[in-house]
């Protein structure tokens, strides 16, 4: 089907099409060949017939009204320095990120002290720089997604771990651990959600978090991408929710970019909690020294912002039935996987630590042709994990699972692990690891 849009272009109208692919009802699904063909690095990174299920990007069409802005500029060629509807882009973006912040979530952003940026992880850096000086510490709640912890380590911080506790039914933030180390540190890095684990942060885990970077003077950065990507019964809430006092030490990061798949589009935002904050990010790094939103990005996001909610919520139920897939997939045939439901994101946190491998859980399956991101990327006590990314058809995700089945079947050691016990297997593994001093849990 042939799906055309009428829209106002600054020359008059002009007639866009979206896509020459059937774009039906429930058809967010490119087919193999088609993702072979696109150039992203998910797709062309390794090459070969491997599956890829490791970078974060997902496998879906693109959400229509995003479609459209993108088309809209190449029809129009419209491709100079942006204006939107008589703001600059970067009052546009912290306008449209606040009314959304405000519909979804009931928080209040202030549009002043929004700074978009190219990306996350430059805000990562940035903030570091900004806020911590050489040798001072950050806490890090592990496992931790590599690039936070090169922010922390590439610029000659001292990271200081916290290892979040898994009772083999959800993760948990160690607050004990946090007060202990957080007299040492400066400033905490929190995914909100978390990746990898996918664990949504309760109130009363804000609550501590903000309680005792309030009580030990730290600044709080929370990367909130993963926000509008939960589960049924789970609520993600803004980390500046906490209260006014914690909100004046955090620093919010959030784009579009995961839950709207766009992350070549290449714009995010900073949230200063207060003007103490963003005076001190502005002494260290003038705002033009952080670069543009390109005019890509800063309709993209505008779109997905204010017109992608229907598209989304076709997505969400997309990834909560291939979230139900895996874990009846896995405690029917892989048991001995250990295995915590995210709650949010579109990763699944897999410990393969009761087989008998003798390589990286990683290369075994990238061998039986799926390729996942290696669990010691996000930390040395998570060798034994991968972080399978689902965000793919169901019948993609049934072959990876069918060939993950396969692989590890042979290197089951002990089958009295799964037959000894009245709880489950994976449970029961899972619970293991939280007294297991090398998992430093
Ligand atoms: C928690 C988190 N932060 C940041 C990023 C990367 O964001 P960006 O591409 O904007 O740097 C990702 C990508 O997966 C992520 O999971």
């Amino acid at each position: 089907m042939l799906w055309r849009q009428i829209v106002k272009g600054s020359r008059g109208s002009s007639t866009v099409s979206i896509g020459s692919e059937a774009h039906g009802a429930d058809d967010l699904d490119f087919d193999l060949e088609r993702l072979r063909a696109r150039r992203n690095r998910k797709w062309t990174h390794f090459p070969g017939d491997g599956l890829p299920a490791w970078i974060a990007d997902m496998d879906f069409r693109t959400a229509p009204p995003i479609q459209i802005a993108l088309q809209h500029l190449v029809a129009d060629e419209d491709y100079g320095y942006p204006d939107r509807d008589g703001d600059t882009p970067d009052r546009a973006i912290a306008t449209a990120f606040a009314r959304h912040e405000r519909l979804l979530h009931g928080w209040d952003p202030n549009p002043d002290l929004v700074q978009p940026l190219p990306d996350l992880v430059q805000g990562m850096f940035t903030t570091v720089l900004a806020y911590t000086e050489p040798g001072d510490g950050v806490v890090l709640p592990f496992p931790a997604y590599p690039p936070f912890q090169e922010a922390i380590n590439e610029t000659d911080r001292r990271l200081l771990p916290i290892h979040m506790l898994n009772d083999g039914q959800r993760w948990r933030l160690d607050e004990e651990h946090l007060r202990n180390v957080a007299r040492d540190a400066r400033m905490i890095m929190v995914s909100n959600p978390h990746n990898p684990t996918g664990h949504v942060w309760k109130p009363a885990e804000l609550q501590a978090i903000g309680g005792i970077a309030l009580e030990y003077d730290l600044v709080i950065v929370s990367d909130e991408v993963h926000g509008l990507l939960t589960y049924p019964g789970y609520r993600y809430l803004p980390m500046a929710t906490v209260s006014p006092e914690v909100a004046a030490v955090t620093v919010t990061m959030n784009s579009a970019t995961k839950a709207f798949n766009i992350a070549g589009a290449r714009c995010a935002v900073l949230h200063f909690g207060s003007s103490n904050l963003h005076d001190r990010f502005r002494l260290r790094f003038p705002r033009r020294s952080l670069g543009a939103v390109s005019v890509f990005g800063v309709d993209s996001t505008l779109a997905a912002w204010t017109h992608g909610r229907p598209w989304l919520e076709r997505i969400r139920a997309k990834l909560t039935a291939n979230r139900t897939r895996i874990a009846t997939r896995l405690s029917e045939s892989m048991p001995l996987i250990g295995y915590v439901e995210p709650e949010a994101t579109y990763f699944a946190w897999l410990d393969l630590s009761a087989f008998d491998l003798h390589q990286p859980p990683s290369a075994l399956l990238a061998a039986a042709g799926v390729i996942t991101s290696p669990g010691s990327d996000f930390g040395s006590d998570y060798r034994d994990f991968v972080r399978l990314n689902f965000a793919t058809s169901a019948s993609l995700l049934e072959d990876m699972l069918s060939r993950i089945a396969e692989a590890v079947a042979p290197h089951s050691v002990d089958s009295r692990v799964a037959s000894d016990r009245t709880v489950s297997p994976r449970t029961a593994i899972a619970s293991s690891r939280t007294c297991d001093e090398s998992v430093q849990c």
